[in-house]
């Protein structure tokens, strides 16, 4: 039987945001990474978390890994904000000043923390050749950025799977992360396909009949379900 990581990485941004302390509470520990969507009203059409945000959960939950989804614009300003507030590793989007990509991936690791570059729906696998090297982790959106609550787009897969070959042929150690509309009835879809870290929002904190420890829990049974197969 061949097993691998998953990382379960609950996105808070699917939580009431008058609740999200209690909301992280009812996991009860059964996620590996908290996901923090930051949007900043431009790059998006959404706003949500600054930096401030991110350190008060740091400073309630030290032991917590912090994966944060930067998608935002003005980076200059805003990368070193989030690195300061205690992330664990920080996505950027590769559409956000390319120009400047490879060196604010070095920037993130040079902090010590582990780097990640996102991709929209819209952008292919090719645009981010040539900075895998620097990168501890690539995010597939399988959604447009900017909601919660969104419909899976399952082409994303193809690039999980582009994703695979690539890391084999290259010996790259990224992890790859899909991000948007996972659920109860596609995560193990996701995980065949590949992916090492899922996110999931609604799915966690909107579920009428389970806690959003019950459904991680159910996540984690139809991920080993998976791997029990092979
Ligand atoms: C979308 C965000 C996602 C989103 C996931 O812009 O990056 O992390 O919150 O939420 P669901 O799981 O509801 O699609
Ligand atoms: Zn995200």
């Amino acid at each position: 039987m061949q097993t691998r990581k998953i990382f379960l990485a609950p996105s808070i941004l699917g939580a009431n945001p008058l609740k999200i302390y209690d909301s992280i509470i009812a996991m009860e520990n059964n996620f590996d990474w908290l996901h923090l969507d930051i949007m900043d009203g431009h790059f998006v059409r959404n706003l949500s978390f600054g930096a401030d945000f991110a350190l008060k959960i740091r400073e309630a939950f030290p032991d917590i890994f912090l994966d944060v989804h930067l998608m935002i614009d003005e980076l200059k300003i805003i990368l070193p904000q989030f690195i300061k507030a205690g992330a664990s590793l920080v996505t950027i989007h590769a559409e956000t000043e390319p120009q400047l990509l490879h060196a604010s991936l070095n920037e993130i690791r040079k902090a010590g923390i582990k780097s990640g570059v996102a991709i929209c729906p819209s952008t292919p696998v090719e645009n981010i050749f040539d900075v895998l090297e620097v990168a501890d982790l690539v995010l597939v959106m399988s959604v447009t950025p900017g909601f919660g609550g969104q419909k899976f787009i399952e082409r994303s897969l193809e690039k999980v799977n582009k994703l695979v070959s690539i890391r084999a042929a290259k010996k790259y150690n990224y992890l790859i992360e899909i991000d948007g509309g996972i659920n109860l009835n596609n995560i193990a879809l996701a995980v065949k396909s590949g992916c090492d870290a899922i996110v999931a929002g609604s799915a966690v904190f909107n579920n009428a009949e389970k806690t959003p420890s019950e459904v991680l829990k159910s996540m984690r049974a139809n991920v080993e379900e998976v791997f029990n197969f092979d």
